[in-house]
């Protein structure tokens, strides 16, 4: 079986699916590997680089689809909205695709996917359970855009995050709030530390208390009852609006009192909350800096624009989307690993078996022969959860 790389088509996207260090793997699989010409360049792997392990190159995108069985992006239609389209017309019936596809983004963009007779698998249905941890690539971003966005505020704070002391005084660390301390805003605790600030980080679900402690950040306790805070998958589940506003008041202290606030909180399939109002950033010191990691689902700060940057009385609020492909040399290589790991998974036998008894596979297959076959999905959309053939 052969599988296609072509290259990310998403405006400014600049990883690529698999790197030249995992087509060895691939090929103990009994697979062969193509890719478009130039697909790896704006992350830093050479055309050469891949056919040194064995790629082939192949001149087009159309190329890549009409000869791979298995089709890796990183950002498909359904997650890439913008250019995505264009890609459905090149599947083929059968051909699996396996990439970001943005499962319960629209109902109208995966009917259309499933239409074209693809078998896709979305990498964000990954279940959380321990085998799957490594073929987890939303957590592999979540690490990236974590650390990132500590580099971002940094960058921006008039203020030196480390306390320095030096002969023209002693500076104080900077301090940082982090809200929402699932796998990104973990990193992004954890990599302010390393910079010297002084961290407090802040999540409904009390479960990650240790964690963050453990890292050296401080827990902000509110006073809000949460116990309902987490669901089976360890997501957080949505609150009603009296909780969200009982929240924003119980936080605007802390929120004045940071010099960079990052905030991370989300909800699957849901718009972002807004933790962070405009009377909370009017009531920052200017100079101090919002990086909103929840941007591109409404952010988590009134006064947030998706791909903007926004000063209000001199705060800047950034909007930050897509920053893992801001550092696409190792995003991609770990997105590599976790499809490689998936692939070792799903094909036996140098073909591709979709076991439906194995959860990794059956959770994560979302359209197969016209359908959306993904139970979860189907009743997100309130679709009759037994498929029609
Ligand atoms: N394979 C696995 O076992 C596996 C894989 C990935 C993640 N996880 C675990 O799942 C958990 C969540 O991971 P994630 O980063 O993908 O989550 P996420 O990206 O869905 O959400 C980010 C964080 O925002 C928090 N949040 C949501 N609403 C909030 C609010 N109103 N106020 C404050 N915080 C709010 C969530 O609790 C979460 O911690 C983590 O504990 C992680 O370790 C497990």
């Amino acid at each position: 079986m052969i599988v296609g790389v072509p290259k990310e088509s998403f405006p400014g996207e600049r990883r690529v699916a698999l790197v030249p260090m995992v087509i060895p793997n691939l090929k103990k699989l009994g697979l062969e590997v193509i890719l478009e010409a130039g697909a790896g360049v704006e992350s830093g792997y050479r055309d050469s680089d891949y056919e040194e392990k064995g790629a082939k190159l192949v001149p087009t995108r159309a190329d890549v689809f009409a000869q791979a069985d298995i089709v890796t992006q990183v950002l498909c239609y359904g997650s890439n909205d913008r250019t995505g389209r264009a890609d459905v017309p090149l599947y083929r019936r059968g051909q699996n695709l396996i990439g970001f596809l943005r499962p319960l983004g629209s109902k109208e963009i995966v009917s259309e996917i499933a239409a074209s007779g693809v078998t896709s698998f979305a990498v964000e249905l990954m279940p959380r359970i321990t085998r799957a941890q490594s073929m987890d690539a939303l957590s592999s971003m979540a690490t990236i855009c974590g650390y990132k966005a500590v580099l971002i505020a940094a960058g921006t704070v008039p203020r030196l995050f480390p306390m320095m002391t030096t002969a023209a005084g002693t500076i104080t660390p900077a301090r940082v709030l982090v809200i929402g301390a699932g796998v990104a805003g973990l990193q992004a605790i954890a990599t302010a530390r390393r910079l010297g600030a002084v961290v407090s980080a802040y999540d409904l679900r009390p479960a990650v208390k240790e964690q963050i402690q453990s890292l050296g950040g401080r827990f902000v306790e509110l006073p809000l009852e949460t116990k309902d805070a987490q669901d089976a998958g360890g997501y957080a589940k949505a609150q009603d609006e009296s909780f969200y506003q009982k929240q924003r008041e119980l936080l605007a202290k802390v929120v004045a009192e940071s010099d960079a606030v990052i905030t991370t909180a989300v909800v699957p399939g849901k718009k972002a909350p807004v933790l962070v109002t405009k009377e909370m950033v009017n009531a920052m010191a200017p100079g101090s800096v919002i990086v909103d990691l929840a941007a591109e689902r409404g952010g988590n700060c009134e006064v947030t624009k998706a791909e903007e940057e926004v000063a209000v009385n001199g705060v800047r609020v950034i909007g930050s989307i897509n920053l893992a492909s801001s550092v696409p040399y190792h995003a991609s290589q770990m997105y590599a690993r976790n499809l490689t790991t998936f692939l070792t998974l799903l094909v036996k036998d140098g073909k591709v078996d979709i076991r439906m008894d194995d959860e990794i596979i059956r959770e994560t297959l979302l359209t197969r022969d016209g359908e959306i076959v993904n139970e979860r999905v189907r009743q997100f959309y309130q679709m009759p959860v037994e498929v029609s053939k």
